[in-house]
């Protein structure tokens, strides 16, 4: 631990809806990005791929051993970045469906975090239900629940989550992006 957060910081697996994560143009057109999202109860931690105005989001946690996917910082994606790799043991996964078709895991999918874009921003949970009263996104109006929102924002290297002895080596391993 880097001593500015608790000994047992616990990790969740989902987030509420209506977190703005940041600007669309944070992830290249056809890239994938990783999020951590802190709240009093612990951390989440979540990629998002995106697709040019499309994105897909899942829980940074492998099928095959639950091991954050990425050991370098958001690299998610095969070179040609058609599809989402874990670099630990290989396993391939299709980027919008999060279905693992080759590797240790095939069958298995990726926990699907929901996400949308919205007036190029990229906010949690499911896009509003055409014709409803959206009250899920920040610029829409709705407002989120005070005991749900984050503390912050963070990126961090997923091999520190696994390998904490190189969280030094790696300048402390987690930056403010927002
Ligand atoms: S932990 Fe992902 S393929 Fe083994």
């Amino acid at each position: 631990m880097d001593g500015t957060e608790p000994a047992q910081m616990s990790r969740l697996h989902s987030t509420p809806p209506g977190i703005t994560l940041g600007a669309l143009d944070l992830i290249p057109s056809t890239g994938a990005r990783n999020f951590v999202v802190q709240f009093k109860a612990g951390r989440f931690h979540g990629f998002v791929v995106r697709r040019e105005q499309h994105v897909f989001g899942y829980v940074d946690r492998c099928p095959h051993m639950g091991l954050s996917l990425a050991q370098e910082l958001d690299r998610y994606l095969t070179e040609d970045s058609s599809l989402i790799t874990c670099s630990w043991h290989g396993a391939l996964f299709e980027a919008d469906t999060g279905q693992c078709v080759a590797g240790p895991c095939r069958g298995a999918r990726l926990t699907e975090w929901p996400v949308h874009v919205c007036d190029s921003f990229i906010v949690t949970g499911p896009p509003p239900a055409a014709g409803k009263q959206p009250g899920r996104c920040r610029h829409t109006g709705a407002s989120v629940n005070p005991i749900q929102r984050p503390k912050k924002i963070t990126r961090i290297h997923s091999i520190n989550e696994v390998r904490p002895a190189a969280r030094t080596s790696l300048g402390g391993g987690e930056s403010s992006s927002h």
